[in-house]
């Protein structure tokens, strides 16, 4: 297809109706949206246009039978208002893997970058500065075909839209490690962003939250005896020997902010291990004394510590009062990403 994007501006942005450093998270969303429409095997329609409404047919397959994946990633603006993107190529990696698992259509590394240049360069205005804010972007694939029995799609929607955020928590978190409801099983699609990961999660999350938890701390489908996600995101456990993250398996999310702590940890020397980590071993360490921290790790999340953790009933509380790593990280995640400091891991790429 030729990358000739459509463009239709709107007319009037609606940016005036907004203070965008403080807007939440997933409120309020810029002026404009990307689509392109995947027909007769190839992505056509490349366009631009304000950000509303779309017309879908009830009989849309994703909405029947979950064809419907997402990524999540960020801009930002460093003070002398240039704007990167934070590992973009990262996520298209993980769509193309949650689309071939999906049996949906692979997407070119051109439109993908074309779609973020084109429609951030237009709503640039929308990106908030202060620490902790971002332009969150939301590329997503679904199926379009109007057909009522079970099978692949024949023709998909690509889309991309983009909205100012602050912090998605602002508090630290309190989580049930989860012992009976399963978010990934083996030979699942644990490990893809597929709409319906989230959704089978919602249930056992709302049960959580009635108990006052801000979400599910996912262990393995077979036993679950082991550590693996939240709802949300990563997680990270710090003892006085190691800093831990659960190993990836293909029940697990390969997060892009876990992959960027576990590379600036081992930039820092420090002793990070990726491996099985399993509820009995992580109440010993709390029990000896041994564990120090824990976060979690996510595009949205960013990094936010885990306070309290329970298991069987039973309540394991986390001192938060020490010199947290998680912020250590943070800060220096924001230095990279606002240009305060050298991007030595290359994972920034300019807008154009
Ligand atoms: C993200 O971190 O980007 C996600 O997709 C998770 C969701 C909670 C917003």
């Amino acid at each position: 297809m030729s990358l000739e994007i459509t463009i239709n501006h709107v007319e009037q942005t609606k940016i005036s109706s907004y203070d965008i450093e403080n807007v939440g998270f997933g409120k309020v969303f810029t002026d404009h949206m990307f689509s392109c429409d995947y027909i007769n095997g190839a992505w056509q329609n490349p366009r631009i246009e304000p950000f509303g409404k779309i017309e879908l047919s009830p009989t849309l397959s994703a909405l029947h039978y979950g064809q419907a994946i997402f990524e999540g990633m960020k801009a930002f603006k460093n003070n002398d208002g240039k704007v990167a993107f934070f590992r973009p190529l990262e996520n298209l990696k993980r769509l193309n893997v949650s689309a071939e698992r999906m049996c949906m259509p692979q997407l070119p590394a051109e439109i993908f970058m074309e779609a973020l240049h084109q429609l951030v360069k237009l709503d640039a205005a929308w990106i908030p500065v202060q620490a902790g804010s971002a332009l969150y972007i939301r590329p997503f694939m679904f199926a379009t075909d109007d057909f009522l029995g079970v099978k692949q799609s024949e023709t998909y929607k690509f889309m991309v839209y983009a909205c100012p955020v602050n912090a998605y928590y602002n508090h630290f978190l309190k989580v049930r490690v989860e012992e009976h409801y399963t978010r990934g099983a083996k030979g699942g699609a644990g490990f893809a962003k597929c709409a319906g990961n989230y959704a089978a999660a919602m249930y056992p999350t709302m049960l959580a939250q009635k108990e006052g938890f801000d979400q599910v701390l996912w262990t393995d489908g077979a036993t679950h005896t082991l550590l693996e996600e939240t709802g949300t995101s990563n997680v990270f456990v710090i003892t006085k020997d190691a800093i831990y993250t659960p190993e990836l398996t293909e029940t697990l999310l390969d997060g892009i902010t876990r992959k960027s702590v576990i590379e600036l940890l081992k930039d820092w020397d420090q002793n990070i291990v990726e491996k099985n980590i399993s509820i009995d071993e992580l109440i010993q360490w709390h029990n000896t004394g041994d564990l120090l921290e824990m976060f979690v790790s996510g595009t949205a999340a960013t990094l936010t510590n885990i306070e309290m953790f329970s298991y069987k009933g039973i309540r394991y509380d986390l001192n938060t009062n020490i010199d947290l790593l998680s912020v250590k990280i943070k800060e220096e995640f924001n230095a990279i990403r606002i240009g305060a400091k050298a991007d030595r891991f290359n994972w920034m790429i300019a807008l154009k």
